[in-house]
């Protein structure tokens, strides 16, 4: 198979596996069907999922319950002495770190990247939030989540009473994926590490994943989102909580009072650690 064609037939997989988990998502998130107007309506509103012109799924789910704190996840003690994926840069420091992913080249991203989007906010943060991959305004801005999606991130944090300025944010993957495509799993492998060194770094009391890539990464798990949020983890000693990624509330706007309800139960958790 020719290089053009292998890469058309990746990026077709990759549009595939997108369009399955966000349906899987949907449904986890109580969805009842799942359908899309014929072309030139006008798109429905509410919490209808736009696909193809055919009705793609019907599908009868109650919504889920967040069943308060659980820890299904066994911890790795290996991992933060230096043993697991961080182990090939445990030497570095925060700046050290930074030049690394800046120069990196260990996945194909870095060919269509404008800039590295490697971290933003306090390197002694309590919280850190973690999303997926830097869109279009992050890649050239250099900075995560300053698009319509950090937008909306900046909106809860204020509705819940956390300043930006107090929390890090960063990614899984540092480059942005052409196209807003999901970043493919042998990406996330690739710069796993630098995410996991920055973590041991910062050093937080709690992690927030956004959305389905993060919380799979870190958890080690192939679940749909639906199941994973609104609950906390154990993430190698440190408390993980799980919530819906921002552009997905972007585009489900009738889910907002969930991850709201979400980003409270964050917050209380977040005061109860600083206070301990
Ligand atoms: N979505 C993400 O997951 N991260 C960003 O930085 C921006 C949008
Ligand atoms: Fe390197 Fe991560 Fe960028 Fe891939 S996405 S080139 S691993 S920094």
């Amino acid at each position: 198979m020719n290089d053009k064609l292998k890469e058309a037939l990746e990026e077709y997989l990759s549009i595939i596996r997108d369009l399955r988990s966000h349906l899987l998502d949907l449904k986890e998130a109580g969805f009842a069907e799942v359908r899309s107007p014929i072309p030139d309506e006008e798109p429905a509103k509410g919490n209808v999922e736009l696909l193809d012109k055919h009705r793609i799924i019907a599908i009868e789910t109650k919504p889920q319950k967040p069943s308060g704190s659980i820890s299904a996840i066994p911890t790795s003690p290996l991992l933060f002495s230096g043993i697991a994926p961080a182990s090939i840069f445990a030497a570095h420091d925060m700046e050290g770190l930074k030049r690394e992913v800046l120069n990196c080249k260990r996945c194909p991203l870095w060919r269509e990247r404008t800039n590295v989007v490697f971290g933003d906010g306090d390197e002694n943060a309590d919280l850190m939030f973690i999303g997926e991959a830097p869109g279009e305004e992050e890649d050239l801005q250099g900075i995560p989540f300053v698009g319509r999606a950090g937008g909306k991130l900046n909106e809860m944090l204020q509705k819940v009473g956390i300043s930006r300025e107090e929390v890090y944010i960063t990614n899984v993957v540092k480059c942005h994926p052409p196209r807003n495509r999901d970043p493919q799993p042998s990406e996330i492998d690739a710069c796993e590490p630098f995410l996991i060194r920055q973590i041991e770094l910062i050093k937080p009391k709690l992690i927030c994943a956004l959305g389905r890539h993060a919380a799979n990464t870190l958890l080690k798990t192939r679940s749909s989102l639906g199941r994973l949020r609104g609950k906390f983890y154990d993430f190698h000693g440190i408390k993980l909580f799980v919530t819906y990624h921002p552009a997905f509330i972007l585009r489900n706007p009738g889910l907002e009072d969930r991850m709201l309800a979400d980003f409270r139960r964050l917050k209380a958790e977040y005061d109860r650690l600083r206070s301990e």
